[in-house]
């Protein structure tokens, strides 16, 4: 057989074979990412897997594709994946496989934003830290050594998908891949190397042939034929760098994280719709939530610094997998709504009316039909518009849509589906005491020098640690002889780090410890001190609590104590100053005694769990307790209130740090939000003047029915006798809905165990909504259905979820002159 011939045959087989593996080929246009030659509006929210547990999977995405995304976004994280050189880790919650196929098994598509430099609040950028270590490496730049590790591991990842057959062209569900993350934010600093780096990137990634487009976000000089991406609150402005890119958001802030020492943020569901419809009203196709599940950083993942073990990020599935009711149903409405206008929105001719004043109209039209968005972008003013002669008032800062421009079907600052509020409640496990019983063991501190190496300068601390824990001792003596200088004069001890915390020992002695204050990582730790004649025991230990993730040369930013370390002794007006900085030698131990030993998986080895003599608020103490598991199925807290700063375990999983004595910042929270106008991370936060964060998820898998191992870690000191597990659930659900909608009632995991109120009409008040000053309670307004409430509780109660009709078919007449009828209901779960 000639050549030619057996290419036929080459072909035809391959041909066959892609047939029979279904492999969708992805393209895109201008107008959007093209799934087998047509066009689709992406609807797409980012879950990271390492945030949840495997057997949160699949419901987290059972409630992503419920909640009307066709898309789940992931980032991958390197340091979890290779936490040592070419030792690599794909287990339990770093499944990555697992995790895309969990995806594909509900038939949605999959974003693999590979990076793998990425940011996402992890610690240090999601880098692992010995690539730091590597000799003559400078990261994210045009340095080969970095960049052959780069393309080491963004090939390994991508050869480990197409094994599986992951990718879209080979029939699985990975439509699009990113390469780096938001390095046009940060190229200047890395001058003309940066420009030849990112080329570099572009190359490297074309080049691993996956057979689905590749973005890069916020990368306005991205070469072909990557794609260049929007990221931020509001998107709709943005143009590709590209004109036959399409016009693809990656991340649309649902909401903001949290900082140690910071409180809650919130962004509303009115305002992120809004963003939402603009986006698509003004020609987008592809959006991502970042994030629609926020989650948990577990162990020390958490980046920062003091990004806080609660991920939350008030994203439509809060921490736990439960729907975040308004924003998910809310969005909901709005994403069906879009995937309804597919065709006309990616296909259609397009035309913007201006109506002025921030106003304008936007109709698509195809095949014989036509749909509207009418947007109006004051802050504080409504505006009344004339379409085909009807006159329309699209609210301030909102969106209506009108699929057939005629009817407005949904308007981003009207809120029909449901508002839940959760609540914590006791454990209920049988035989559980009232309080824990405790038993401790104090940690052993590193004071003897020489530690495990020494050097005669002080060094940053993640160069030694290489993340292998949060601690690292700095170790030397000093000797005084009584014809010192300093000898019986009045001595401070001066400590200048950048952080994040620091305790200090003299001669074993704690004499006491700092942290740094939110956003203020540089400080200087001075107490008084005693030394004895002859050698003294100079034992300093820092703490990290999450290396920096962001901004150019991040990953050099110095953590750890770098100096200088001096002595002063008071003389008069002239101190006599002992440096011990760089003069002296210093012994190094990175990690606790504890960590070394396993203390955290609360094995009860050679006894030295003690239960006598508890102690209470010192510093350095392992704590552990057993319990049995809250019955039933909804999420699992543990309540840390009493503790000061440490990390917790339950049968050895990390649960992450915990910080409940950090209080958040007395100011910045407001009674009132109002979701018009720009949205910023400090705009309606709550929780201001509590502990940032009091609460910590316990995911259920980590869980045996009974005799569970709860270990504690208590850095600062702490009392943990109020320490208690809890469960998270559905306090009530309100809703007030319009006449023509379906409104989706649940407890979420629960039966609706009554209905309180219910009227159909012109129903004042409201219920259940955040923010809302004043009570919050329904009342009836001057007309009702007289059996609105019997209806509804007949359809509701003793369910998990009710659907109603709001019509006077479904509810009766409710004989109100009002054109619009609402139904106003709380139910109680
Ligand atoms: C972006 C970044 C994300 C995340 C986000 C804030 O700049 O790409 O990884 O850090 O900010 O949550």
């Amino acid at each position: 057989m000639g050549s030619s011939s057996s290419f036929l045959v080459l072909s035809l087989f391959v041909l066959s074979f892609c047939l029979t593996c279904n492999a969708d080929q992805i393209t895109s246009d201008a107008r959007g990412i093209m799934i087998n030659g047509e066009r689709k509006i992406l609807i797409s929210g980012s879950v990271h897997y390492p945030r949840s547990t495997p057997e949160m999977w699949p419901d987290l995405i059972q409630k992503s594709k419920d909640g009307g995304l066709n898309t789940i976004d992931t980032y991958v994280f390197w340091d979890l994946h290779e936490p040592k050189r070419r030792q690599y880790d794909f287990t339990g919650n770093k499944d990555l496989v697992r995790f895309i196929k969990a995806i594909q098994a509900q038939g949605l598509y999959a974003v693999l934003r590979i990076g793998p430099y990425v940011c996402a609040e992890w610690t240090y950028g999601g880098f692992p830290v010995w690539l730091h270590n590597q000799p003559s490496i400078q990261l994210r730049t045009n340095n080969t050594v970095y960049m052959s590790e780069m393309q080491t591991f963004t090939t390994m990842i991508v050869d480990m998908m197409k094994k599986e057959q992951l990718f879209a062209s080979q029939g699985g569900p990975i439509i699009i891949s990113q390469i780096e993350n938001e390095y046009g934010n940060v190229m200047r600093a890395y001058h003309d190397a940066g420009v030849q780096y990112i080329n570099w990137c572009a190359q490297m990634a074309a080049a691993l042939d996956t057979g689905v487009p590749w973005i890069m976000c916020q990368q306005d000089n991205a070469p072909q034929p990557m794609i260049n991406t929007c990221n931020g609150y509001y998107c709709d402005q943005f143009t590709p760098n590209n004109p036959n890119s399409p016009k693809m958001w990656t991340e649309n802030w649902s909401g903001w994280y949290k900082n140690w020492g910071g409180s809650d943020p919130h962004r509303t569901a009115e305002d992120l719709a809004f963003s939402v419809a603009r986006f698509y009203q003004l020609g987008g196709t592809f959006q991502n939530y970042y994030m629609y599940h926020g989650g948990t950083n577990f162990g020390r993942t958490a980046g920062g610094p003091y990004i806080t073990t609660s991920y939350d990020y008030d994203a439509p599935l809060n921490e736990y997998g439960n729907k975040n009711q308004p924003k998910w149903g809310h969005l909901r409405d709005l994403h069906l709504l879009l995937l309804s206008m597919e065709k006309a929105l990616t296909y259609g001719d397009v035309k913007n009316v201006d109506y002025g004043t921030l106003t304008w109209a936007t109709i698509y039209s195809y095949q014989g039909k036509s749909s509207c968005f009418f947007g109006n972008s004051n802050a504080d003013r409504d505006v009344t518009i004339n379409y085909g002669g009807v006159n329309y008032t699209i609210p301030a800062w909102s969106v209506s849509i009108l699929p057939d421009c005629s009817n407005e079907v949904y308007n981003t600052a009207k809120v029909n589906s449901q508002y839940s509020t959760f609540v914590k409640k006791g454990s209920e496990a049988e035989n559980e005491p009232n309080s824990l019983q405790w038993t401790w063991r104090g940690e052993t501190i590193q004071y003897i020098t020489p530690g495990r190496f020494t050097a005669s300068e002080l060094l940053d601390q993640k160069t030694v640690v290489e993340d292998t824990s949060d601690y690292l001792y700095y170790m030397t003596t000093v000797d005084i002889s009584n014809d010192d200088p300093i000898w019986g004069k009045d001595l401070t001890l001066s400590v200048n780090t950048s952080g994040h915390i620091l305790h200090a020992f003299v001669n074993g002695e704690h004499i006491g410890y700092q942290y740094a204050l939110l956003g203020q990582f540089e400080f200087q730790f001075q107490r008084s001190i005693t030394l004895q004649l002859g050698k003294n025991e100079i034992t300093l230990l820092s703490a990290t609590v999450g290396l920096t993730n962001y901004g150019p040369d991040f990953d050099m930013v110095n953590q750890g104590i770098h100096g200088p370390v001096q002595i002063i002794a008071s003389n008069g007006s002239a101190d006599i100053i002992k440096d011990l900085s760089n003069n002296n030698q210093w012994a190094y131990k990175a990690g606790l005694n504890g960590e070394d030993k396993k203390i955290f998986l609360g094995r009860a080895r050679y006894n030295q769990w003690k239960s006598d003599n508890l102690p209470v608020n010192r510093s350095f103490v392992w704590y552990k307790a057993t319990f049995d598991a809250p019955p039933g199925e909804d999420p699992v807290v543990v309540d840390l209130m009493g503790l000061g700063k440490g990390e917790a375990w339950v049968n050895g999983h990390s649960l992450g740090r915990y910080w409940p004595s950090y209080i958040a910042r007395g100011e910045g929270c407001s009674p009132e939000c109002d979701y018009r106008g720009p949205y910023k991370a400090e705009k309606c936060n709550t929780n201001c003047g509590n502990p940032s964060q009091r609460w910590y998820h316990v995911p259920r898998s980590f869980l045996a029915s009974t005799d569970n191992r709860l270990v504690l870690f208590e850095e600062f000191g702490g009392n943990p006798s109020s320490v208690t597990f809890q469960t998270v659930t559905v306090g009530n659900a309100c809703a007030n809905a319009r006449e023509g909608y379906t409104l989706e009632l649940s407890c979420q995991g629960r039966a609706i165990s009554g209905i309180k109120f219910a009227s159909f009409g012109d129903p004042q008040g409201t219920c259940g909504k955040p923010f809302a000053t004043g009570s919050q309670v329904f009342e009836k307004g001057t007309c009702e259905a007289a059996d609105a409430l019997s209806i509804i509780q007949k359809l509701c109660v003793g369910k998990y979820s009710c659907s109603i009709d709001v019509s006077e078919q479904i509810l009766g007449p409710a004989g109100c002159t009002a054109d619009t009828k609402r139904l106003a209901v709380e139910a109680i779960c």
